[in-house]
């Protein structure tokens, strides 16, 4: 988070006591490997430098009173009692999913005070509702002690999606933002959760470019992706699109549209999942740029959850020389843009491209990565 304000005093002024514990996580963005984990498949994502913070003090009562410094309106304070969960409430909904998540898995939790920060952009593909969830969680435990591992946070969360704030999400997102750090990408087997982190070589940076089209997951088109490939999966007898083997791909292109597509999207996205981990672990630096287009083309075409907007951040990214590849990241239908550029360019090639974006589009690109410098 960029030269943080120092909230402690804050928290002390609305709740009247000090904040006993403070917590982190950080938001995310997918280097490649996209819709495929509700299949069983593989992604690539990074952890970003934009962070959600939470401070929490313990209450004596079953009372959850929290506060979030993004809202602009006047400082109000949200509330409920433990066991009283009901969705429908905004942001809370991610809180209150937390506490109803814990208590059905069998945690034992008081009220508690909260205060929450995050700069991670609502709706921009990079996960701020994950590290909201992460960062709460990661609090909890140690305000109340609980027994759960980094992995552990991450399947609460993204069952706090999908139980409870109703959007039926992979794992990608929660377990990035629990297990990710640092200039390495987690290589992710979504189906044994097995991972490794693999760093980014010395010659590339990552940038990101939020389009300034925002999204939402609990949404219809999301849902209609993950179901499509269900039945994809069903029609070809495998439990999940991961299982179905590479030669298979003919008899899926058979399936009524466009489940054949999205089936081709799932299959070949896995494969350059893998082959851009090998070109990360071999320095194969020409090897990426075309993997990051060729998976941008295949959301665009086959899976269809690209916008204009997205494609012509991509488009202008193939103008730039420094820049090696470009895809859309996240789940789509608007959200961000993450390209891979000649170390030491990152800056002036977003800068550009976001200026370039401005002057032929409606909404307003923000650069992410790499965070600008602040303002004097
Ligand atoms: C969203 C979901 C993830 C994943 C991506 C698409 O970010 O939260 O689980 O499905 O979309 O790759």
């Amino acid at each position: 988070m960029r030269s943080p304000p120092d909230d402690a005093p804050r928290f002390e002024a609305l709740f009247g006591r000090p904040a006993k514990v403070r917590a982190q996580a950080p938001g995310r963005v997918n280097l490649i490997g996209e819709h495929t984990d509700y299949n069983g498949g593989f992604v690539l994502p990074m952890a970003i430098p934009q962070q959600t913070e939470v401070m929490l003090a313990p209450r004596e009562d079953r009372k959850v009173r929290a506060f979030s410094a993004n809202l602009k309106s006047e400082a109000k304070v949200d509330e409920y009692v433990l066991g009283q969960e009901k969705p429908g409430r905004g942001w809370l909904d991610y809180v209150q999913g937390v506490t109803r998540v814990l208590h059905s898995e069998g945690h034992t939790l008081g009220g508690f005070d909260l205060w929450l920060r995050s700069d991670v952009p609502l709706g921009s593909g990079l996960s701020s509702s994950a590290a909201l969830e992460v960062a709460l969680l990661r609090g909890l435990r140690e305000c109340f002690g609980l027994p759960l591992d980094d992995v552990r946070i991450a399947l609460l969360g993204q069952k706090v999606e999908c139980d409870f704030v109703g959007a039926p999400v992979g794992v990608m997102d929660q377990m990035a933002s629990s297990l990710a750090h640092g200039g390495s990408a987690l290589f992710l087997d979504t189906r044994s959760l097995q991972y490794e982190r693999v760093p980014l070589p010395a010659g590339v940076e990552p940038i990101v470019v939020n389009s300034g089209v925002t999204h939402s997951h609990a949404g219809g088109d999301y849902r209609v992706r993950r179901a499509e490939c269900e039945r994809s999966a069903k029609l070809l007898g495998v439990e999940q699109l991961r299982d179905l083997p590479d030669g298979e791909l003919p008899r899926a292109l058979a399936l009524p549209e466009p489940l054949g597509r999205r089936v081709r999207h799932v299959l070949t996205e896995n494969a350059r999942v893998l082959a851009t981990v090998r070109a990360l672990r071999e320095g194969d630096l020409a090897a990426l740029g075309p993997l990051l287009y060729a998976s941008h083309v295949s959301q665009r075409d086959d899976y269809e959850v690209s916008v204009p907007e997205i494609d012509l951040l991509v488009d202008l990214a193939r103008a730039e020389p420094d820049v090696l590849g470009a895809r859309l990241t996240g789940g789509g239908f608007g959200g961000s843009v993450v390209m891979l550029a000649r170390t030491g360019t990152g800056a002036d090639v977003a800068a550009r491209i976001a200026t370039r974006y401005g002057e032929r589009a409606t909404h307003r690109a923000t650069v992410l990565v790499p965070q600008p410098a602040p303002s004097p």
